[in-house]
């Protein structure tokens, strides 16, 4: 059911790569809520052309950005205002990658090159489109910024390795860019802190299926899953929430606030 929350709202989702992802999900239902927006995800991504699928489902416009390099993110802000026909009053970052979860690498033996690369892809990159749209004056007042990020910020999940470290400089940069943007443009900035989800990203942690199940079983409503991500996503993008910035927002089911659950003890004593 829609309510048409995000009528004549423009936006920039990134980080679509199939129809698993938390970005392909928000976008269905941003576009169901009214809002329209360009899709944008790595160049090497897009090599599948499976966002020209969602694309012409929603009917928007995808431009390719790495989202580590200013160049490419100075180009699609300004493409997409133009596109749109006017600023911005939303961006989803959905992008997290590191190559040494990726390939393998114990946590007592990172390679360091990599480690750089996680917190550029993974973190920086959410100052990076920040500072271009501020710069670029692209944002609207009452603009609303969204990052995903993950528990593994303030507990340690052992396979989520250098992730961990990402996601920290994530959320501690929605802090101070959230003070920033609010005093300047009255621009909320905040991130989503979601249940583990079955995901490309997601299935690359070491362990992922029996995580899931763990994670579920210690959270009250059960996971969130992708879909539910979305729905809060929408309230997020809504003029619903605008006193809300600089906040790390659990969307897990009750996962953070629980010390064990009755499922996990069933679990074990079987
Ligand atoms: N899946 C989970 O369990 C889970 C849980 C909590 C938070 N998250 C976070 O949600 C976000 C989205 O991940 P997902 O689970 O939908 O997986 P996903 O694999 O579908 O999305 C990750 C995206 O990051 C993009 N990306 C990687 N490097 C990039 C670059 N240099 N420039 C631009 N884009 C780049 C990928 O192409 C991909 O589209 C990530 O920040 C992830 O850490 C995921």
């Amino acid at each position: 059911m829609a309510y048409n929350l995000l009528k004549g709202k423009r936006g920039i989702i990134f980080g679509a790569l199939n129809d698993q992802s938390i970005a392909w999900k928000t976008a269905e239902k941003v576009f169901e809520e009214g809002g329209s927006f360009v899709l944008t995800n790595a160049p090497i991504a897009m090599r599948m052309g499976e966002i020209n699928k969602l694309a012409e489902k929603c009917k928007a416009e995808v431009i390719p950005a790495d989202a580590t390099s200013m160049e490419d993110l100075e180009n699609l802000v300004s493409k997409s205002t133009e596109i749109l026909g006017g600023k911005l009053d939303f961006i989803l970052h959905s992008i997290g990658m590191s190559p040494n979860v990726r390939k393998g690498k114990d946590y007592g033996d990172l390679n360091y090159d990599w480690y750089l690369k996680t917190l550029d892809v993974s973190a920086l990159s959410f100052h990076k489109v920040m500072q271009v749209a501020e710069k670029q004056d692209a944002m609207n007042e009452w603009g609303s910024i969204l990052a995903l990020s993950y528990i593994a910020a303030q507990r340690t999940f052992p396979d989520y390795s250098d992730m961990a470290q990402a996601k920290a400089v994530l959320e501690s940069i929605a802090r101070s860019y959230g003070y920033r943007f609010a005093k300047n443009k009255n621009v909320r900035v905040n991130t989503i802190s979601q249940s583990p989800t079955v995901t490309t990203a997601g299935s690359g942690v070491g362990g992922f299926d029996v995580f899931l199940d763990y994670a579920d079983k210690m959270s009250p409503l059960g996971n969130a899953s992708g879909e539910d991500c979305a729905n809060y996503i929408v309230v997020m993008f809504s003029d619903l929430t605008r006193k809300v910035t600089m906040q790390n927002l659990m969307h897990d089911g009750g996962f953070s606030s629980s010390g064990i659950t009755d499922d996990l003890i069933e679990q074990l004593t079987k």
